[in-house]
């Protein structure tokens, strides 16, 4: 038997590989090495298993998910991919999340996931990961966990969903399911057509077919290197899919002889999220993305703190949006994908990427690119414009500051329905959560008028765990029945990256702090926003901001245990852990102590 030397005691025993990683745990090297080869021949494996790197492979399916519901085909293309390029390729659980399926919200959860991903990566005697995710926040949380755990990952997205039909026009999730749904609340749509829509909208497994987060997800992750081209749009029902994924774990096992330079605190530079932050900026893509970025850059010790909310500001002034898809424009992630998806997109944003990063390939991202020349890439559509000719010159997403925005405020400009609403001062209708929004809102009784400024409070981080994608403030139903498509909307919250309108998000400090100025807006205070000027600003004078915030102080002493920013330090178990330690959504809304320290 070859392996007979591994019971030789005066052997020392190499750790560095597969399943001899972690040989020390027990304090006897041979007897660990023993009791492994016990339980790899449980597993049904000859001792040749020993010998190989190991592939881990992240299994996030879960009957709670369609948009995971291809994975187990994608873990077979995997495995073919490992073990037919000599590895040995063994899948394992993680929490998967569900945008509709995980309460309060998956937001909540995301930290969660990161957590459990790069504590299983580091238990298991994996030489490479393979992270098969796809639904909105999976992929942050399997970047910001394999940036922390810091072995080798490649990332397989489960790619977007077919688009649906309805009366010979396509519709896809989930800008369509809200097309529709204001439309029905507006009264221009009856109850028998809202519900065949509802069977067409998600047709296929797969994710969200529009530039919601999880395609922009995936697009940031080819930027950063981490996916190949085809990887973040090939349909999730397409063989095409299934070879990408056979590539994967090909790739997975090269990857391991690169050692050190291709684990992700090495391969991921201050350049490699630069380049994602300009693909975020072209593909007019989800505000979320904003928010998962920052959590994950500020996970990497070398580049936590040199990237902030301005720097994706700065980047977004230069940057012209180039991609026509819903919400932003009007096609789905399959025309994306059949006019040469990314691979023609980084073409045309050459002239601002950093082509010298390095992807999971082991070459750089310019040499992947000249490996594909655009002119030889079939393009049977055309929803990608020519750098010099843009859908939107730039600043997709701006990020506000004033008074009610100290450390920032993020709004995709490029999805605003009423283009002069972006330079608007008005009266502002505040809702103190969503609960009283949800009461007051279609309220006949409502002193609100189209110019009106709606101010949503209380849906932040901690305000609301989970940071609900709230954001869309409905139009009121008596203005959306007078025609009415968009209003500017404010708030702590999130969106969804499949929604549109002109919208202020992930205002910071969020309202449930007693030292925000959200907090203390009331009905008719003057709201200014400037996107021009990047201004966003209540007409309060300092001094009566410092009153009311006393006030208020004053007040929520005498109700205490109400309050969650306050009552956060008697919370029991996930939740206290969350409402202790979550940051603010400038930060990436992670947990305070899952920050690097950075450089
Ligand atoms: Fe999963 Fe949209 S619900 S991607
Ligand atoms: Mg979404």
């Amino acid at each position: 038997m070859d392996n007979n030397s591994d019971y030789d005691l005066s052997r020392p025993i190499d750790p560095s590989q597969g399943m001899r990683q972690g040989l020390t745990s027990y304090g006897d090297a041979h007897f660990s090495l023993f009791l492994r080869k016990v339980f790899i021949k449980a597993l049904g494996y000859n001792e040749d298993a020993l010998t190989r790197p190991i592939i881990g492979i992240i299994n996030t399916y879960s009957s709670f998910n369609p948009c995971h519901a291809n994975i187990p085909q994608l873990i077979d293309a995997v495995k073919r991919g490992v073990q037919l390029n000599g590895g040995l390729a063994i899948d394992f659980p993680t929490i998967s999340l569900h945008e509709s399926f995980a309460a309060p919200t998956s937001m909540f959860l995301r930290n969660l996931m990161s957590m459990d991903t790069e504590e299983m990566i580091r238990a298991q005697p994996v030489d490479a990961v393979v992270m098969i995710g796809g639904c909105d926040k999976t992929t942050p949380a399997q970047l910001m966990g394999g940036i922390s755990a810091n072995k080798p990952i490649l990332h397989l997205v489960t790619g977007p969903m077919m688009p649906g039909s309805h009366n010979g026009a396509r519709i896809g999730a989930c800008t369509d399911c809200r097309n529709n749904w204001a439309s029905f609340r507006a009264g221009t749509m009856d109850i028998e057509e809202i519900s065949t829509i509802n069977e067409e909208l998600a047709p296929t497994a797969g994710t969200c077919g529009v530039m919601g987060t999880a395609s922009t997800m995936a697009c940031i992750l080819v930027a950063l290197g981490l996916v190949p081209f085809k990887g973040a749009s090939a349909p999730a029902v397409s063989s095409a899919r299934l070879r990408i994924a056979e590539e994967t774990g090909a790739n997975a096992v090269a990857i391991i002889t690169a050692g050190e330079t291709l684990k992700p605190q090495s391969l991921l530079t201050r350049e490699s999220f630069i380049n994602a932050i300009t693909v975020l900026q072209s593909i007019g893509g989800s505000t979320n993305a904003v928010v998962h970025l920052m959590a994950i850059i500020n996970r990497h010790p070398k580049v936590a703190g040199t990237i902030t909310l301005d720097t994706f500001d700065e980047i977004g002034r230069r940057t012209p949006l180039l991609v026509d898809l819903k919400p932003s424009g009007s096609n789905y992630m399959t025309d994306f994908h059949n006019s040469g998806g990314m691979t023609v997109l980084l073409h045309e944003l050459r002239p601002l990427l950093h082509l010298g990063v390095l992807t999971v390939s082991g070459k750089t991202l310019g040499e992947c690119l000249d490996r594909e020349p655009l002119a030889s890439i079939p393009r049977e559509l055309q929803c990608i414009q020519p750098f010099d000719s843009p859908l939107y010159p730039g600043s997709s997403i701006v990020v506000l500051r004033g008074n009610l925005a100290p450390q920032g405020a993020v709004m995709k400009a490029s999805a605003s329905k009423n283009r002069q609403l972006l330079k608007h001062s008005a009266k502002a209708v505040v809702f103190a959560g969503s609960a009283d929004m949800a009461r007051r809102i279609d309220d006949e009784d409502l002193s609100v008028t189209p110019e009106s400024i709606l101010v949503l409070q209380n849906i932040g981080p901690v305000g609301n765990p989970g940071m609900p994608e709230a954001g869309l403030i409905p139009i009121p139903r008596k203005l959306a029945a007078q025609g009415v498509t968009d209003m500017l909307r404010i708030s702590d919250g999130r969106m969804s990256g499949t929604a549109g309108g002109t919208i202020v998000l992930h205002v910071s400090p969020e309202a449930a702090d007693p030292e925000s100025v959200l907090g203390i807006v009331r009905d008719g205070d003057v709201v200014t926003c400037n996107v021009d000027e990047r201004i966003l600003h209540v007409e309060i004078s300092n001094e009566e901001i410092e009153q009311r915030q006393s006030a208020r102080r004053e007040e929520e002493a005498k109700t205490r245990d109400a309050q969650p920013w306050r009552a956060r330090g008697k919370m029991r178990g996930y939740r206290g852990l969350y409402m202790r330690s979550v940051n603010q959504a400038d930060q990436g809304a992670d947990f305070d102590f899952l920050r690097a320290e950075g450089p």
